[in-house]
């Protein structure tokens, strides 16, 4: 697959696999600089697979990812985090026993410097009011969306070049996740390219211009988000037939 100086994430016939089991076959996409895409699929498609392989979590088995056109595949993923990639994994990942403002100061400190720190954290409260009305409380009494927004705060106060966000809507109540939508709208203004993994087809739609279909591991679509939905249709079609022969 061909690739220039305007790619900021490619993956290039990538497989993946939890020991014998195998996750991602031959997954082949691309995303301009300065771009979104939405990663898309039904529950168990292999959208956080991808995620993981492309921040170094999970080896590729074959295959090649590259990061601002520099081969990444087998990296650690601090090196990978050092080119600029940022992932906000699924599910937690935030200090249970410190306080939301806590797990901002420690991350603001190493990404932004100690002398960022009260501008770092005037920005992060001001994107997200949830988190400046919570900041004493402890991280661990935060719902799993709320520690997500954590999460993602903590990546924003410098945009990194590439964001892989993964399911950041989850859990979140409506109008806190038309706060995340605007904060990643915002980084992509400028600069961030993104890659918007999501259940919410319609939200992930709205920001991307492009698109990937994952189904059982493989890629269904790749191409403008216009033409995601109608995909994503078929899909969400072809699962609920087998799983209605499944049942019987
Ligand atoms: N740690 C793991 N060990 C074994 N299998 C896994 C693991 N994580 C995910 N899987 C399997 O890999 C497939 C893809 O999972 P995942 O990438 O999490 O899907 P998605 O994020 O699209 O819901 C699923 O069949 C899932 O059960
Ligand atoms: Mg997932």
């Amino acid at each position: 697959m061909s690739h220039d100086d305007r790619t900021a994430l490619e993956l290039d016939d990538v497989c993946a696999a939890y020991g014998p089991y195998r996750a991602l076959f031959a997954v082949s996409f691309s995303v301009e600089k300065g771009s979104a895409i939405a990663l898309l699929g039904p529950n168990g498609a292999g959208k956080s697979t991808v995620a993981r392989v492309v921040s170094g979590l999970l080896p590729a088995s074959s295959g090649h990812v590259r990061v601002g056109g520099s081969d990444v595949t087998g990296k650690a993923p601090w090196a990978i985090a050092r080119m600029g990639l940022s992932h906000v994994p699924e599910g937690r990942g935030v200090f249970d026993s410190l306080s939301v403002e806590e797990n901002l100061v420690l991350s603001f400190r190493r990404r932004a410097g100690r002398r960022n720190l009260a501008a770092s954290l005037e920005r992060a409260y001001a994107r997200f009011p949830l988190l400046a009305e919570r900041r004493h409380d402890r991280a661990g009494t935060l719902s799993g969306g709320q520690q997500r927004l954590v999460s993602l705060a903590k990546v924003l106060v410098v945009p990194p070049g590439v964001l892989v966000a993964d399911e950041l809507s989850l859990g979140l109540a409506p109008s806190v996740v038309d706060d995340v939508y605007a904060a990643l709208a915002d980084v992509r203004r400028r600069g961030t390219t993104l890659v918007v993994v999501e259940q919410q087809v319609d939200r992930a739609l709205g920001l991307a211009s492009s698109a990937v279909v994952l189904e059982h591991g493989s890629v269904a679509y790749f191409g403008p988000a216009s033409g995601a939905r109608a995909v994503m249709a078929q899909v969400l079609e072809r699962r609920s037939r087998s799983d209605g022969a499944n049942s019987l």
